[in-house]
């Protein structure tokens, strides 16, 4: 797989899955804008990336950040090849106990952040005939989990959503896919387990959500990111590919 010449933005790429897959596009060769509402986050890893890469500040649930974020990529490299709306994040609660307020937020990130980003970035990525946008979904759209309505909502409606895109824009040349990862090791479960009362039980918790008793990886949401923004996959469109060590098999 190879990005030379080509312009790929990660949202979210501060931490965890997202940061993974844009150090990844960047062994590849890629142009590459790494996308956080944290500043110092997505100056570090666009440090890291090296080549060039654009750090971007901007919260994908603001339209007026989205389009600074998406004229400031313009300005740097002329053109956009690759969306990966990654940004996104998880709250505990049924549905009688999550407030108003943090139900909007959730949403107005998980689910509204892919929808303001695709809308300012599909007419550059139509213009190179070519384009590619990834969504992080999560397996729970699939096959529901308890304690976490918002977030299992969110993560089905940007199932659904790619699935939509995927359609609309087929004709301009544009793929829309989603990964659906499983249970992964990523900076937000380090912060849960530190603060939890009893660490060890809920590690051994998300360990045991897989037949393989583990939790992913995030380099391993990344290889299968990167395969569905590359050209190898150019006969994959509108599908939401589960990578979750076995555990909606169960
Ligand atoms: N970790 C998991 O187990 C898991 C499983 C399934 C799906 N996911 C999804 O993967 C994606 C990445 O999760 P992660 O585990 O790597 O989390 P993470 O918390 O490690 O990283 C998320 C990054 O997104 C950024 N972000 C959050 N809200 C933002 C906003 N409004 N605008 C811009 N940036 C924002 C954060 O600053 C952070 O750097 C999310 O969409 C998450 O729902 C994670």
């Amino acid at each position: 797989m190879n990005f030379t010449d080509q312009t790929v933005i990660v949202t979210g790429a501060g931490s965890g899955i997202g940061r993974a897959a844009a150090l990844r596009f960047a062994e590849l060769g890629a142009h590459l804008a790494v996308v956080d509402r944290n500043t110092a986050a997505a100056t570090e890893v666009a440090a890291q990336a090296g080549s060039g890469a654009l750090a971007v500040s901007a919260d994908v649930s603001s339209s007026d950040d989205v389009q600074a974020m998406v004229a400031a990529v313009i300005d740097a490299f002329g053109r956009i090849d690759v969306l990966c709306n990654n940004a996104g994040y998880g709250l505990p609660g049924n549905v009688t106990e999550i407030g108003e307020e943090d139900w909007d937020s959730l949403m107005a990130v998980n689910v509204k952040g892919v929808f303001l980003c695709s809308k300012h970035c599909i007419p550059h990525l139509a213009q190179t005939g070519d384009g590619r946008i990834v969504n992080t979904s999560s397996y729970t759209a699939a096959v529901g989990i308890a304690n976490r309505a918002a977030y299992v909502a969110s993560k089905g409606a940007v199932s659904a959503l790619t699935r939509a895109m995927a359609l609309d824009h087929v004709d301009q040349g544009i793929r829309v896919n989603a990964v659906a990862p499983g249970t992964i090791n990523s900076p937000y479960f380090d912060k849960m387990i530190s603060e939890a009362p009893d660490p060890q039980a809920l590690l051994d918790e998300l360990n045991g959500r897989a037949p393989m008793h583990r939790m992913g990886r995030p380099e391993e949401i990344a290889e299968a990111i990167v395969w569905l923004a590359a050209r190898e996959s150019s006969f994959t469109t509108g599908s939401v590919l589960t990578i979750d060590g076995g555990t909606s098999a169960w």
